[in-house]
């Protein structure tokens, strides 16, 4: 196949157009900042950055008016870096949702990426802003629900819809029983049947496939399914420009196959993470006591869970491996080299083309 003059179809989502359609996954706690989601801006993608834990520090104590003014910042930074697509997000699960989805909308910032959990009252916050609304999903019943509520009760639909699969990387939307069990729903099967309720909308409602998409053939599988574009996270992990700590990246290259893990998190949900002495003893059952500073989950129950989830993070996102670890993606051990957002995203674009 000749992949010569050929270009990718752009991710279309409302007025916006992504030369590139891959969205830069948002990474919390300081992995995917200004730095990162600019890089990914400037080629022609959709750079994302997460607002949980930006303003967590060990030398400060945490309230929302510094994690807002932290986003806001960040925003700000992006903005003065690329005039390409910046996109903030804010999971519906955490205590400072509102005021995150506030502060970005105020900010004008392109979209808002919203999942852990049902972002059922999103569109409440935009004020008519065209801020564009692309909620998470991993199963057709969410995005149903969620279409029927912001119908019903806004009178909008998402202008776009990530489908995140059980292979990525972080929190994930199944049950620690089906990812364990191998008996989540493929990305394939969720992606075909979301496609099919999202083709009947008028505008139709751009599909974004995520979780464990890593090479151009990925990127490829799912334009040819239907999809809009991807949304990958790990693979920009494994930047120059990716915000984080150098031995968060180095906890990647270091990974093997059978070094990448579930884990129960604190917060109830399973979370996909690089295994670590940190990990195996968590694992085991051991329990590091602590107070509770950031109050980061709404549901997350501070005097019974066995360590702090914010502090790991903190800890890994410093470099801290001793008492934190990396999350990422199912396929985290297949990143082996650490080199420019622009590197990569040319290579994406061009193996892909070879596929479609
Ligand atoms: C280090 C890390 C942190 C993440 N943090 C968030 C987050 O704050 N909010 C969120 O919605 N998803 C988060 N995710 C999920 C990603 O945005 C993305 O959808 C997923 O990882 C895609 O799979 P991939 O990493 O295999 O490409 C995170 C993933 C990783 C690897």
């Amino acid at each position: 196949m000749n992949a010569i003059n050929k270009i990718l179809p752009p991710l279309k989502i409302g007025n916006l157009i992504a030369e590139v359609p891959i969205i830069q996954g948002g990474m919390g706690v300081k992995v995917s900042m200004a730095g990162l989601a600019s890089a990914v801006a400037n080629e022609g993608g959709v750079g994302v950055i997460a607002s949980v834990g930006l303003g967590y520090s060990k030398s400060t104590r945490y309230n929302v008016d510094i994690g807002e003014k932290a986003l806001r910042y960040e925003i700000r930074k992006a903005r003065s870096l690329t005039n390409g697509i910046i996109g903030v997000n804010v999971m519906y699960a955490i205590s400072d949702y509102e005021r995150f989805v506030k502060a970005a909308i105020d900010e004008n910032v392109d979209l808002i990426i919203s999942g852990a959990g049902m972002p059922v009252d999103l569109p409440r916050y935009l004020n008519g802003k065209n801020v564009k609304l692309l909620p998470i999903v991993s199963s057709i019943r969410a995005f149903k629900l969620i279409c029927e509520f912001w119908n019903h009760n806004y009178k909008r639909l998402p202008d776009g819809v990530i489908v995140e699969g059980s292979k990525a990387g972080g929190h994930l939307g199944f049950s620690y029983k089906e990812i364990i069990e191998n008996k989540a729903q493929s990305l394939e099967q969720i992606v075909t049947d979301i496609i099919t309720i999202a083709d009947t909308y008028t505008p139709r409602i751009p599909v974004i496939a995520a979780g464990g998409v890593f090479d151009g053939a990925d990127i490829a599988k799912y334009l040819n399914m239907g999809a809009s574009g991807v949304q990958m996270a790990t693979r920009f992990i494994c930047t120059n420009e990716c915000d984080v700590h150098e031995n968060f990246k180095k906890a990647l290259l270091d990974a093997k196959e059978n070094d990448i893990t579930i884990i129960k998190s604190p917060v109830g949900m399973p979370g996909r993470v690089v295994k670590n002495e940190f990990v195996k003893r968590m694992q085991k059952g051991e329990t590091v006591p602590f107070n509770c500073t950031y109050h980061c989950i709404k549901t997350c129950n501070y005097k019974t869970v066995p360590y702090c989830i914010a502090k790991a993070m903190v800890n890994a996102a410093e470099g801290n491996f001793d008492e934190g670890f990396a999350f990422a993606g199912a396929n985290a051990h297949r990143c082996n080299e650490i080199i420019p957002v622009k590197t990569l995203i040319k290579s994406l674009v061009d193996e892909t083309l070879l596929y479609l």
